[in-house]
């Protein structure tokens, strides 16, 4: 199948806005985008819809997390004359076609979703929520497959939305297509398939600790938001000191560096020196002189604050430009939306002959 846009393979992925995005979410996803943007054909959707889902009452935040989000990755240097970013509730093909793999997905496997399970209990939402809640991964689905890309760059938590995205494309093809169930994941488009099989890509680190303490279980958390142990890409270089100079050390360092039990991941100091640092040699001498006590602390948080303060500072400098201009975020969002609808209402029309419902061309003009 030829693309509509450019011949360039083609990647989707995107963001739920809860809020800005932090270090977690540069090494987990962004510069991942940022390396990917001059090769394929980027498109990078704000998931508006899902925010949602457990934050219906917060209508202004959400409205207020968008701009952030979009804010934030032009920030970064995500480019829109070479990436689509779009808003999620503009594209009404995704939840048209979200309506039809509904239909596919079985309600017991649905409900099997760890990432599903692990939300409810780390947001505490009993058997309290939404049933749009339970709705959710298959809008993800429909996110993904309205696009057909090549590759979805997503952190290791999304992985239970992807292999469901994969059923789902392997079961229209199979039913609507006729592709045959023994055919490989990578032929499916070749066997005559509309959807892909698609592909996951995770970032260079998986996951980002955060800044604080280790948990109750002894392992150090995940950054986040909600859990107060974040570096935001918006910090300013004040706040990036401060955060820094009050992180977490292991006070028993042997175990953190000790090259016998070597995990980075106890020790936050060192989790970031080896995600940020470029110099991995100085990284490497450093973190043996630190083993044997003959660095301490805040020589090597003070190293740290240089490393991320130079990392974040462009980004300062280009978040600077877009937060004075709101006008100009808006904008790229409304082009690339327009962009994503083409491609997604392609997708539909193509879905719609697939299953036998095209009676008539359609009658709405997006
Ligand atoms: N669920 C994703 C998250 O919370 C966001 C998302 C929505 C997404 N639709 C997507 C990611 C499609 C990848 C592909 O991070």
């Amino acid at each position: 199948m030829t693309s509509s846009v450019t011949a360039k393979p083609r990647i989707l992925t995107g963001d739920t806005p809860t809020g800005k995005l932090h270090l977690g979410h540069y090494v987990g996803s962004i510069e991942n985008r940022l390396a990917l943007q001059n090769d394929y054909d980027c498109y990078f959707l704000i998931a508006n819809k899902h925010a949602f889902t457990t934050r219906a009452d917060k209508p202004d935040d959400i409205r207020q997390s968008v701009i952030d989000i979009a804010t934030d990755w032009l920030a970064v240097g995500i480019d829109p004359a070479k990436a689509t970013m779009f808003v999620q509730s503009e594209v009404p093909a995704i939840d048209e076609l979200s309506n039809f793999f509904g239909m596919l997905v079985p309600y017991p496997r649905l409900m099997r979703n760890p990432t599903l399970k692990d939300e409810i209990r780390d947001k505490g939402l009993g058997d309290n929520y939404a049933f749009g809640f339970l709705w959710y991964p298959i809008g993800q689905i429909a996110d993904i497959l309205a696009f057909r890309p090549d590759m979805v760059p997503v952190g290791e938590d999304q992985l239970p939305h992807l292999e469901l995205t994969r059923e789902v494309a392997r079961r229209f093809d199979q039913l609507y297509c006729g592709v045959d169930p023994h055919t490989q994941d990578k032929d499916y488009i070749k066997a005559g398939g509309l959807f892909p099989v698609i592909e996951p890509k995770l970032g260079r680190i998986r996951r980002l600790v955060g800044t604080g303490a280790p948990g109750p279980g002894g392992q150090l958390l995940k950054m986040s938001k909600s859990l107060n142990n974040a570096i935001f890409l918006s910090d300013d270089a004040e706040t990036v000191q401060k955060k820094v100079m009050a992180m977490y050390t292991d006070p028993n360092r042997v175990r953190a560096t000790d090259p016998g039990n070597a995990n980075p991941e106890q020790n936050p100091l060192w989790a970031f020196h080896e995600a940020f640092n470029p110099d991995a040699k100085w990284v490497a001498e450093n973190e043996d002189l630190y083993r044997q006590g003959k660095v301490g602390d805040v020589a090597m948080k003070r190293k740290l604050v240089e490393v991320l303060n130079a990392i974040v500072e462009p980004i300062r400098m280009r978040r600077r430009h877009f937060e004075q201009r709101p006008d100009e975020v808006i904008d790229v969002l409304r082009e690339g939306t327009k962009r994503a609808n083409a491609v997604a209402e392609e997708t539909l029309a193509l879905a719609k002959k697939a299953m036998r419902q095209d009676y008539f061309p359609r009658v709405l003009n997006i």
